[in-house]
């Protein structure tokens, strides 16, 4: 990269970080959020936000909201729209001239930052893999595969809940979905939490690298796998996609390998802090494991009150695609307004009593974990899925699962989950806390 362009954004990035933590020292709310204070728990600081009122306007220049009702109507109005992190962040992930011919980033150039009609095509093109009918027929490969990941740890007294179920079921569920064999599965976990990890912004030269690197070889993966799919006769997704219209020219493969990347991360690295998060919940509260192991038909509720008590992703940005009132703000054309998804579900207005965790709430369902409207998740019926099965499979094979240690929490703000769950097996109940 240019050594001049790489100072520059070097700069930019530093005073960035600057302005935030300066901001933060004052106790601001959002610095906060942004910085990594509050990393521990977030989620006061959102209560903070949303006391400033259903929409509030920063001094950076974002608008917010940790407001449910309003967030859910942002979220559905087609006045907003999405755009790549790129053309708002003022940094890039090291881009190359002719890069953009050359490589794919699966989330920046995907249907996550594309609007309709674009968006609309394009998701089309892979809804069918994800009907109800489609996940009834996949759920028993979903079964066979958490069983397998069981079979593997309950021999043991000791693991990494995280590494070793958490992180190992979601991957294997996506290669399943794909046919790819296990032996590419190390390389996605490397690319999924570098990806991921960027969600919150570039902080460092050494991270743009990496970016770019992972970029690179998503890119070639995924171009051999839809060449090679392509002459074949498969029947798994990427063969029937490789052999779509869109396989056909080279800008149709660059849309592929866009969706499916992002499938392959979007797909994993969610999943799993659902389950970690779940574990650590139902070890540290007897009753409601107890209440999973009486009534396994528990499990799909519960994974419902987690991810609206503790969402995968805790917030997301939308721009206002013409000048837009939203809870008595105008909000001119281009205005960037963030949807504090963690802030919304804790929103007493829509979940009374917002802190208690309670799966029997009449609206269970109605957290914007999966955000909402156009961009709603696609994959929200497999992760349900997914997450259940792990969560009722793991205590009813191991109903004395207990911590053998602290747990740790990713260093990211946007993604939240733990990095790491040291847990024992025993016939008794142990919990350590922490
Ligand atoms: C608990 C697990 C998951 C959570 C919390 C989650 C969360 C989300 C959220 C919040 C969005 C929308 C972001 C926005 O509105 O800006 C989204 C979009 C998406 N998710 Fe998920 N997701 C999960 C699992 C999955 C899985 C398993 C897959 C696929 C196998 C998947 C595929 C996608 C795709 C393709 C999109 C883009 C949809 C679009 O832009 O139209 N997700 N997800």
């Amino acid at each position: 990269m240019n050594p001049l362009r790489e100072l520059k954004i070097g700069l930019t990035t530093l005073a960035m970080r600057s302005v935030v933590r300066g901001l933060a020292l004052t106790g601001d709310p959002v610095a906060t959020v942004l910085g990594r204070r509050a990393l521990a728990d977030p989620y006061p600081h959102y209560e903070r936000i949303r006391a400033r009122g259903e929409v509030s306007r920063h001094v950076i220049g974002l608008y917010l909201t940790a407001g449910h009702g309003t967030g859910k109507a942002v979220l559905r109005d087609p006045r907003f729209g999405v755009e790549p992190a790129v053309d708002h962040g003022g940094v890039d992930w090291n881009r190359e001239p002719g890069d953009e011919y050359r490589l794919v980033h699966p989330m920046e150039q995907s249907i996550l930052t594309m609007n309709p009609p674009g968006h609309t095509r394009l998701r089309h093109l892979v809804s069918p893999w994800f009907t109800p009918s489609a996940l009834r027929e996949f759920t028993p490969q979903v079964h066979r595969i958490v069983e397998e990941a069981l079979d593997a740890v309950s021999a043991r007294a000791r693991f990494d809940l995280v590494a070793e179920f958490a992180a190992r079921v979601p991957i294997q569920v996506i290669s399943a979905l794909f046919d790819i064999p296990a032996a590419d599965q190390v390389r996605f976990a490397r690319w999924g939490s570098v990806l991921t990890g960027t969600l919150d912004g570039i902080r460092t030269m050494a991270e743009r690298r990496a970016v770019h690197r992972t970029v690179s070889e998503m890119t070639e993966f995924l171009t051999d796998l839809l060449a090679r799919r392509r002459t074949g006769a498969g029947t798994d997704m990427i063969s029937k996609l490789a052999r779509s219209e869109l396989g056909e020219s080279s800008q149709g493969v660059r849309e592929l390998v866009a969706l499916i990347g992002l499938l392959l991360v979007a797909g994993f690295e969610t999943t799993i802090n659902v389950i970690g998060s779940g574990a650590l919940r139902l070890m540290r509260d007897t009753e409601l494991r107890t209440a999973l192991l009486d009534e396994p038909e528990l499990a799909a509720p519960i994974v419902e009150e987690i991810m609206r008590l503790e969402p995968p992703v805790q917030f997301t940005l939308r721009k206002a695609l013409e000048p837009v009132t939203v809870a008595g703000q105008d909000l001119a054309e281009g205005a960037m307004l963030v949807v504090l998804i963690a802030g919304a579900n804790r929103d007493p207005s829509a979940f009374p009593d917002p802190t208690r965790f309670d799966p029997l709430r009449a609206n269970v369902r109605d957290h914007l974990a999966f955000s909402s409207g156009v961009h709603y998740c696609l994959g929200a019926g497999l992760a349900r899925i997914t997450a259940a099965a792990a969560l009722r499979g793991l205590f009813q094979r191991m109903p004395g699962l207990g911590q053998a240690g602290p747990a740790r929490y990713k260093q990211t703000r946007n993604i939240r989950g733990c990095s790491t769950i040291p847990v024992q097996h025993t016939g008794t109940r142990i919990s350590l806390g922490g």
